[in-house]
């Protein structure tokens, strides 16, 4: 007798070589040319003057069209790499994180280990858990304020006073200025306040960032490496008064949970949020009606709820962190095929959070949007992702970067240079924050 045959599992349908190709095109390559790790500036200017990323968008939403909102494969030489196109499909591999659909995907190993090869999102297993449960503590990832408010209050007071200084004095306001203020904030917010002028630990890393760009491309440098590992070591021996690395260091497994690693990735994405904050301004100048609710909240004490709301808006409208990716450890189960372990997924949040065809006011800055919203609760926005790897910093970005626009906007007027937004019409895809400029009015 023959037994009965089981039938092969059908895989998940792919795009066309052509398809394949235009998402090669329009999607994957300028996302990675603008640097995932680290920006390039000249890039991101290429992707606001031809609009880049909103043709990415289109592209998308042309796939959608063609082919459905199931998963599909994408072909490549490289391994099984498959496209969400589902909200319900993100919300899915989101909450089945880290298994089967784990973070540490192999280009983000890649990437990640040139300067933070033990950080929580390229490690598995109990080792994950620790690096994932410091952050959590640390950055106290449930909490809306955390409890060092009062002391990066302070930081961003001093450091913004001096700054506006400087850019009155100069004339304007424009990033390299505000990005070598906002480093200080952030090394005294993590390290303390004997790190605030320490420049070298911030090129150091971003010496190794640039390098990550290139993630399998480029040879690890490990001398480099080390020597930064063992400088915020020294930090976190040090464990300053009202600094994230004092909170870490009284972590009950600190010494399991490779706590430079996870500062690693705290200093790395303070980063993006800088970006954040300084676009949340420009959004701010170019729409008056928020911009005077915003100021009327910096004035007055309170938790700067309308302010964090425009932070997260600004992150729905330019997310940072464009690709989130995962990679199966299990055969998984789809309505439209079965997709074999190691195989990669993304989920392309700009996609998402411009979807003009789903989403009401795609391209308009409305921060209400976000009042009364957790960061991770409203799928498909996924600005912070969602889900047990959601960023355990989704409360303590938007809070620290509002401080920040909070005490610009107390010290008086600010206007946008050059027309760059205009609240009368849609937003554009990209905004190249290396060349935002302020004009401060007395
Ligand atoms: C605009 C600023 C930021 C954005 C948009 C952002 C967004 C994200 C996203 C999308 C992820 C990936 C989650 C996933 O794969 O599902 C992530 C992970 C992470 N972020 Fe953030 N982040 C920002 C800033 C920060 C800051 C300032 C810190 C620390 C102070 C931080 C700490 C982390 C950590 C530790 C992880 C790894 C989580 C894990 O392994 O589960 N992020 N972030």
């Amino acid at each position: 007798m023959v037994p009965p045959q089981t039938p092969l599992p059908r895989s998940l349908p792919s795009l066309s070589a052509f398809d394949s190709a235009a998402f090669a095109a329009s999607v994957a390559l300028p996302t990675l040319a603008q640097g995932i790790i680290l920006r390039r500036p000249a890039m991101v200017a290429a992707a606001e003057r031809f609009g880049l990323d909103a043709g990415a968008v289109r592209q998308m939403q042309r796939l959608r069209r063609r082919y459905g909102e199931n998963p599909l494969l994408i072909r490549n030489p490289i391994r099984p790499q498959v496209l969400l196109l589902s909200p319900r499909d993100v919300r899915r591999v989101l909450a089945e994180t880290p298994a089967p659909f784990s973070p540490a995907s192999c280009e983000k190993r890649a990437a990640l280990s040139h300067f933070e090869p033990h950080v929580s999102l390229v490690t598995q297993g109990e080792e994950r858990r620790l690096g994932r449960a410091l952050s959590d503590s640390t950055l106290e990832s449930g909490c809306p304020v955390h409890s060092l408010r009062p002391a990066f209050h302070t930081a961003v007071e001093v450091e913004i006073g001096r700054l506006l200084h400087q850019a009155r004095a100069l004339g304007a306001l424009a990033w390299p200025l505000f990005f070598g203020a906002w480093m200080r904030i952030v090394r005294r917010t993590v390290l303390g306040a004997s790190a605030v002028a320490d420049t070298e630990l911030t090129d150091l890393l971003d010496r190794l960032r640039a390098r990550a760009n290139w993630a399998f491309a480029a040879p690890s440098d490990r001398r480099r490496r080390d020597a930064f590992h063992r400088r915020l070591e020294a930090y976190l021996r040090r464990a300053e008064p009202h600094s994230l690395a004092a909170l870490a260091a009284r972590f009950p497994e600190a010494a399991l949970a490779h706590p430079s690693h996870q500062m690693a990735q705290w200093l790395f994405a303070f980063d993006p949020a800088g970006m954040t904050a300084f676009r949340a301004l420009a959004l701010l100048a170019a729409h008056p009606a928020a911009l005077e609710r915003g100021r009327a909240e910096a004035m007055r004490p309170g938790d700067l709820a309308f302010l964090r709301a425009a932070i997260l808006e600004t992150v729905r409208l330019y997310p940072t962190t464009p690709a989130i990716l995962r990679q199966t450890s299990a055969a998984t189960e789809w309505p439209n095929g079965e997709l074999p372990a190691g195989a990669g997924l993304l989920i392309f949040t700009p996609f998402f959070q411009r979807d003009d065809e789903r989403l009401a006011d795609a391209h308009r800055f409305v921060p209400e949007r976000w009042l009364g919203l957790e960061p991770d609760q409203a799928i498909p926005l996924v600005p912070f992702s969602a889900g047990p790897a959601a960023c355990p910093a989704r409360h303590l970005v938007p809070l620290v970067a509002a401080e920040a626009v909070a005490a610009i906007l107390r010290r008086g007027p600010i206007e946008l240079q050059g027309g760059r937004l205009d609240h009368r019409r849609a937003l554009p895809g990209t905004l190249d924050h290396f060349t935002l400029v302020f004009d401060l009015p007395l």
